[in-house]
């Protein structure tokens, strides 16, 4: 299939979904979340043996969830907006073969959350990350609060999320959220290498230790997620929510009650 604003591409058993959306910073809307979920069960359908996940263009990974779309939402479609969010990094985290974002730019928010959902990360060192929601009135509404803390550790992931902190790439491998920082110039071959080594591999006990270890946190990260969904949605149509959105939308400092 064929996608405005989702790529999917195939080095032989490597698919690699690219979000293609350069002059919004590949901020995620629900046409190109949707072509995403497509892409990756199109990717599971045709046997990948591993899935990278990357940004096109030279600034960002995804720049996060796109903010003039939010400004407006009511509660209820903040909830929509939410499962169809989740479902994309379930997808992600459930995918049959390992999974690498190549964290090529900017990753805040969604995009940091889709990030944390793959099971492998190597970043550029260019990239920054962290979940910002907090400075638009909201909250990480597609994984981060039972991911992140799995990841980079309690402590850690509070600080992100309550003072929505943007890591550099260095910093944000000393927390554990990326396993390899590289040269901007050497990420492509990096990921590709990493990817070619997962796929020589035999695939159907790669699926069975990508099961095992998912299964760690399944009965907890379930409940949470379903927590965090009813958590973000309430916020959509708070002044905060509303202050917090429009002053991005308009370039200027939000103004909290
Ligand atoms: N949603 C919608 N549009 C976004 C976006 C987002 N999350 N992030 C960036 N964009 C758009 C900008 O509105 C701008 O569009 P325009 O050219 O039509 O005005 C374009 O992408 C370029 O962004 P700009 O802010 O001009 O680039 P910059 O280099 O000065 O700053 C960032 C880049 C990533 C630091 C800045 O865009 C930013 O902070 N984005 C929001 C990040 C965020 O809070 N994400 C979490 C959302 S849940």
């Amino acid at each position: 299939m064929s996608w405005k604003t989702v790529r999917l591409d195939w080095d032989e058993d490597v698919a690699t979904l690219t979000v293609d959306r350069p002059d919004a910073l590949n901020a995620l809307n629900v046409a190109t979340l949707e072509a995403m979920g497509e892409a990756i069960t199109e990717a599971a359908d045709e046997d990948a043996r591993a899935l990278v996940v990357t940004g096109a263009g030279d600034d960002a990974f995804i720049a996060g969830a796109d903010i003039a779309y939010m400004q407006d939402l009511s509660t209820t479609e903040g909830q929509e907006w939410g499962e169809l969010g989740h479902d994309v990094a379930d997808a992600l985290e459930a995918f049959p073969a390992p999974t690498i974002a190549a964290v090529n730019g900017y990753a805040f928010g969604g995009g940091c959350e889709m990030a944390i959902a793959c099971d492998l990360r190597v970043a550029a060192e260019s990239a920054v990350i962290g979940n910002t929601e907090i400075d638009l009135g909201i909250i990480p509404g597609w994984g981060a609060t039972q991911r992140l803390p799995e990841l980079v550790g309690d402590e850690t992931a509070r600080r992100m999320i309550f003072l929505g902190e943007r890591l550099d790439a260095e910093s944000a491998a000393q927390a554990g959220l990326f396993g390899e920082v590289v040269s901007d110039e050497d990420l492509e071959d990096a990921v590709s290498e990493l990817a070619s080594r997962i796929a020589e591999k035999p695939a159907v006990a790669m699926r069975a230790a990508k099961q095992a270890l998912n299964q760690r946190s399944e009965g907890s990260q379930t409940s949470g997620l379903a927590y965090e969904q009813r958590a973000f949605a309430s916020l959509f149509g708070t002044p905060d929510q509303r202050e917090g959105m429009s002053a991005f939308v308009e370039g200027r400092e939000p103004e909290f009650e």
